[in-house]
């Protein structure tokens, strides 16, 4: 399908579309890396749409964004899609297992005050399905590694005197959901944290490379690929947060007019739970200088 025009006419644009349509349009392994975070069809509304369908219809559709996003993917590249649990399960058993090298589920944990319910744990982490189309797909240790957790065992002083910088992070991640106060907020549904994005797309490409973000969003994931000089194309379906993406990249932050202006009880809840936190932190204390 289609490969009508050469990849450079598509690079740091953002696109007011259907991310189908521009897959379609875009040159095979013409990509180094495709970066997804869709719609996860739980009824998340962002501003007055909605996209979620039919379970069924979700992953079909799911599948089809996935193969189209493997066929523009070079082979040395790599292809991350985060989701909930269940939509990647079914996408990596319906379809990846068979057309990628190898598959690996990550897991992003967070905390979090929602989600709870009585008859079962809270759902707490997403997964991140990590593609490699073949077994050349590049990988950089060392634009992620973290440090040692035992600097002088004598092996990872080995390590560090043959050069190393740190080890390879663990398959799960701690980070912090984007919170209505962070300074990253928008008005904008669902957004991932950048720290996240910025080390994911670190992980497999290296300055100039390209980055395909599926959906613009925020504009976050966009943003961490222009400041860290890596090529991006991306598309928006929803008209404000488009715009909120060019002026975000335009003019390197986030204006007031994008952010998240709380409701009243919302600045009071979180003034309660404030509180709260300091009223535990004290309680605590306290209780440990007792022992
Ligand atoms: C989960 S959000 C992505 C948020 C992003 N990761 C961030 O941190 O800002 C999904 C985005 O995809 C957009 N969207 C939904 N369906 C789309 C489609 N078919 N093509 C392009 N964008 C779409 C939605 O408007 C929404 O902004």
């Amino acid at each position: 399908m289609g490969a009508n025009k050469d990849i450079e006419s598509y690079l740091n644009k953002v696109f007011l579309k259907d991310i189908m349509e521009v897959l379609k349009e875009l040159p095979d392994k013409s990509v180094d890396m495709v970066y997804g975070d869709p719609d996860y069809n739980v009824g998340v509304k962002y501003g007055d749409k909605s996209y979620t369908k039919n379970f069924n219809e979700y992953i079909e559709w799911y599948i089809e964004l996935a193969r189209e996003s493997m066929r523009v993917l070079k082979d040395t590249g790599n292809m991350f899609l985060i989701n909930y649990p269940k939509q990647n399960a079914y996408l990596r058993v319906k379809y990846l297992d068979e057309a990628c090298y190898g598959v690996y589920d990550y897991a992003w944990v967070y905390n979090t005050n929602v989600g709870h319910t009585p008859k079962r744990f809270t759902t707490a982490h997403r997964s991140i399905l990590h593609c490699r189309k073949t077994r050349d797909n590049k990988f950089y240790k060392n634009n992620v590694a973290v440090p040692y957790k035992n600097p002088t065992d004598r092996r990872i002083l080995k390590n560090l005197a043959n050069g190393s910088t740190g080890r390879m992070p663990y398959d799960w991640f701690y980070f912090d959901l984007v919170k209505n106060v962070s300074r990253e907020k928008t008005f904008h549904a669902c957004q991932i944290p950048q720290k996240l994005s910025e080390m994911l797309i670190k992980s497999c490409t290296q300055p100039d490379e390209i980055v395909l973000i599926l959906f613009g969003g925020s504009g976050s994931e966009i943003e961490i690929c222009k400041v860290l000089n890596r090529q991006y194309i991306s598309a928006e379906i929803d008209e404000k947060y488009y715009k909120m993406i060019l002026d975000r990249l335009t003019k390197g932050l986030i204006e007031e007019k994008y952010k998240l202006r709380l409701k009243k009880y919302e600045i009071k809840n979180i003034e309660r739970q404030l509180t709260l936190l300091e009223e535990q932190r004290k309680y605590l204390t306290n209780n440990r200088r007792k022992k």
